[in-house]
C-alpha cells in the first residue's frame, strides 16, 4: 500500500521569535505549491505561539520535540499533551538519542510518552537506533528492535497504527555522514519486519523516517528506497531552501 511520506523538521534548541516567523515565511513560500508530503516542523516550545501564527493557512504540521508523561500538577519544568494540543501541534518526538542520553530517558519511560500521547490522539514520532560501538558490533537490528519492543510490549503492536518511527543512526546525527541509502533501507526493512511479525496490516502503514544528516543533497537517493518513508531533518531544517529541497524530493520519489 502507498505510504504518504512525512518530512519533519527537528530544530533542536535553535531559534528565536524572529527566527521562527522568518523561516517560516520562507517555508510558506517555497513549498506553496509542493503535495504529495506531509510536512511538518518542531520548533523549540517556546516558539509554538509564534509557529502557530506564522503557519495559519498553510498545510505545514506544527510539532514538538518532546512530552512528559503527566497531563497536570507538580511537574516543574514539564509540557504536557494537552498543552501541546493547545497550539494545534500533532507531531510529537519522542525517544530522541539527544534525550536518551542527556536526560537519561529509558526505554520504558518513552513508551509512557508514547501511551500519553496516544491516548491524547496526537502522533508519536518515535525516534530509535543504534551507536556507533553498537553499529561495528553488528548489534543494529538488536537495538532497533528492543526499542521498539517496549512500547509493543507495553501497548500492543496496535498503538503503530498511525505513529511514526524515526530511524537515526546515533553516528549519524549531526556528523554529516548520513547511512547510505541502501544501509538505512536495510535497516528500515528490518523494522518493518519486526512489526510485521506481530501485523502486517500494521507495518504496512506505519511510516518509517530516516533521520541522521539528511540534507538537500542527500535526500533525493534516500527517498528511492522503498521502506523510507521520509525523514527527520536537523541540521538542514534551519534553513528554508534546503528543507523545501528534501521536501520535494520526498513528493517526487513517492507518488
Ligand atoms: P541532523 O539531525 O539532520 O542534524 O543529523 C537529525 C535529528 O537528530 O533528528
Amino acid at each position: 500500500m502507498a505510504r504518504r511520506p512525512l518530512v519533519m523538521g527537528n530544530w533542536k534548541l535553535n531559534g528565536s521569535k524572529a527566527f521562527t516567523k522568518e523561516l517560516i515565511e520562507g517555508l510558506k513560500a517555497e513549498l506553496a505549491n509542493v503535495n504529495g508530503c506531509d510536512v511538518a516542523i518542531a520548533p523549540p516550545v517556546m516558539y509554538l505561539a509564534e509557529a502557530e501564527t506564522a503557519l495559519a493557512g498553510s498545510k505545514i504540521v506544527l510539532g514538538a520535540q518532546n512530552v512528559d508523561v503527566n497531563v497536570k500538577g507538580a511537574f516543574t519544568g514539564d509540557i504536557s499533551t494537552e498543552m501541546l494540543k493547545d497550539f494545534g501541534a500533532k507531531y510529537i518526538i519522542i525517544g530522541h538519542s539527544e534525550r536518551r542520553t542527556y536526560h537519561k530517558e529509558s526505554d520504558e519511560f518513552i513508551a509512557k510518552k508514547f501511551a500519553a500521547l496516544k491516548e491524547a490522539g496526537l502522533v508519536p514520532v518515535l525516534c530509535i537506533g543504534e551507536s556507533e560501538a553498537e553499529n561495528e558490533a553488528g548489534k543494529t537490528e538488536e537495538v532497533c528492535a528492543r526499542q521498539i519492543d517496549a512500547v509493543i510490549n507495553a501497548l500492543g503492536v496496535e498503538a503503530f497504527n498511525g505513529a511514526v518511527i524515526a530511524y537515526e543512526p546515533i553516528w549519524a546525527i549531526g556528523t554529516g555522514k548520513s547511512a547510505t541509502p541502501a544501509q538505512a533501507q536495510a535497516v528500515h526493512a528490518f523494522i518493518r519486519g519486526h512489526i510485521a511479525a506481530k501485523s502486517q496490516v500494521v507495518a504496512d502503514q506505519v511510516i518509517i523516517q530516516y533521520g541522521g544528516s539528511v540534507n538537500d543533497a542527500n535526500a533525493a537517493e534516500l527517498f528511492t528506497q522503498p521502506d523510507i518513508d521520509g525523514a527527520l531533518v536537523g541540521g538542514a531544517s534551519l534553513k528554508a531552501p534546503a528543507f523545501a529541497v528534501i521536501v520535494k524530493a520526498a513528493a517526487a520519489a513517492k507518488n
